[in-house]
């Protein structure tokens, strides 16, 4: 592989040796793959913060590597850790677990992640960090990749955790996978015959391509989304994040909508057809056979400010049966305090908690065994990785059930569109 004289001297260690093993993970993935050079990149996005994934093992890792010197050379951000790092005591976190969550965040402080303060989320995006199309970064989070990939038009693979710390301390990637234009190209057509309408349909509809397809880079058509469709960008958001996790989808387009597929890409004529009539199977294929929950969870991928708004809107006045969590970045959290969205939200017993993600969070110790969520891939993950039961439905659905302290099981329209069920 063709490496820089700069990158070269990183590599031999004469920068020390946290940047010699940040550039031998970068160099060994970039051999792997293929990649004939390294590029730079504007910017990171770290996974693997939670500690209860990384455990004890995965935070003597990094502070190993802070010890050696390992500083960040590009702006990084760092994904959701488990709990809301000033309210945990709230959402029920042990001061211990507690403990160790903050030393995962302090040593990625102390390597420069966040220009010293890192700001946990799984959605950069909406908080200012928007790489434009075209532009080379490593990102890890897979709804995140997807997004930034898809709606943005700049360029990442699926970076794992230590890979992607590699990069933000390098500031080099591999040049191989989607960084390079000939990987962008669809590889299926997916024509969709019924159009999805709220959020939710998108994110079903997401895990019922991402379920089909694994790796694709699906081409939509027929969506029936528009540019100028307030609701776009969280629609695409719940299409990508879904796609992410029943599938590996890391990039797709849609026709007339996402920027590639502005620009004139099309599919060629001999890729293959995924034809998705109805996306009322999405539903079913996340949700667990129960009525009875204990904790409603909206913010998956993290929430933005509309989508607190909504909330509150129908919160308002109303007094919850149950738990109602909402997840988002804290900069979100702050400004939907600022916007009195806060208030009104815990006056009906809900709470919004900056920084945490339930799906990675320890569900069961916090009390819960079966929880609604208005994301396919938070469904999807509270079944795979937390192991409690999950039902997936629309935000209205989700809050009703909150309100009324179980879940009504939906039933479909002979048109083929969701309704809530009356009994
Ligand atoms: Fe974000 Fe966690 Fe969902 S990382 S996309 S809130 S599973």
């Amino acid at each position: 592989m063709e490496l820089t004289t700069e990158e070269r001297v990183w590599l031999d260690g004469e920068d020390g040796p946290a940047m010699r093993r940040a550039m031998e993970i970068v160099v060994a993935l970039a051999s792997i793959y293929g990649a004939e050079r390294l590029i730079p990149v504007e910017s990171v996005q770290i996974s693997g913060v939670s500690f209860r994934n990384i455990g004890d093992a995965g935070l003597s890792f990094l502070r190993g590597w802070a010890d050696e010197g390992a500083r960040v050379r590009v702006p990084t951000t760092l994904n959701p850790t488990a709990m809301d790092m000033a309210d945990w005591q709230c959402q029920g976190f042990s001061p211990k677990f507690a403990d160790k969550q903050q030393q995962v965040v302090d040593v990625f402080a102390g390597m420069g992640v966040g220009g010293g303060t890192p700001v946990p989320t799984c959605t950069p995006y909406l908080i200012g960090n928007r790489p434009g199309p075209g532009a080379h970064v490593a990102w890890a989070e897979s709804s995140a990749v997807s997004f930034v990939n898809s709606v943005l038009g700049a360029r990442t693979n699926r970076e794992g955790g230590p890979g992607a710390i590699a990069a933000a301390i390098a500031g080099r990637i591999g040049a191989y996978g989607l960084h390079l234009e000939e990987n962008r190209q669809p590889t299926l057509r997916v024509e969709v015959l019924a159009q999805p309408e709220t959020i939710a349909d998108y994110s079903a509809l997401g895990a019922l391509v991402g379920k089909a397809t694994r790796k694709a880079v699906p081409y939509f058509q027929g969506l029936g989304l528009d540019v100028e469709d307030s609701l776009r960008e969280e629609k695409l958001k719940a299409l990508g994040a879904a796609m992410a996790a029943t599938g590996a989808v890391a990039l797709y387009h849609v026709e007339d909508v996402t920027p590639e597929a502005i620009a004139g890409m099309v599919p060629s004529g001999d890729v293959g057809i995924l034809t998705i009539d109805d996306v009322r199977s999405g539903y079913a294929l996340l949700s667990d056979d129960v009525g009875v929950i204990d904790l409603v969870w909206i913010g998956c991928p993290h929430a933005s400010l509309p989508e607190i708004s909504r909330v509150a809107e129908m919160v308002k006045g109303q007094h919850l049966a149950l738990p109602l969590w909402i997840t988002c970045a804290r900069p979100v959290r702050d400004l939907a305090v600022a916007q009195g969205l806060v208030d009104v939200i815990e006056a009906a017993g809900g709470s919004v908690f900056a920084d945490a993600c339930m799906a990675i969070a320890p569900v069961r110790d916090l009390g819960f065994s079966a929880v609604a969520t208005a994301s396919a891939k938070g469904a999807y993950y509270l079944r795979n990785l937390a192991k409690v039961d999950a039902v997936f439905g629309d935000l209205e659905q989700c809050i009703d059930a909150a309100v009324a302290g179980g879940w009504q099981k939906p039933r479909f329209t002979i048109d083929g569109s969701l309704a809530q069920s009356v009994s």
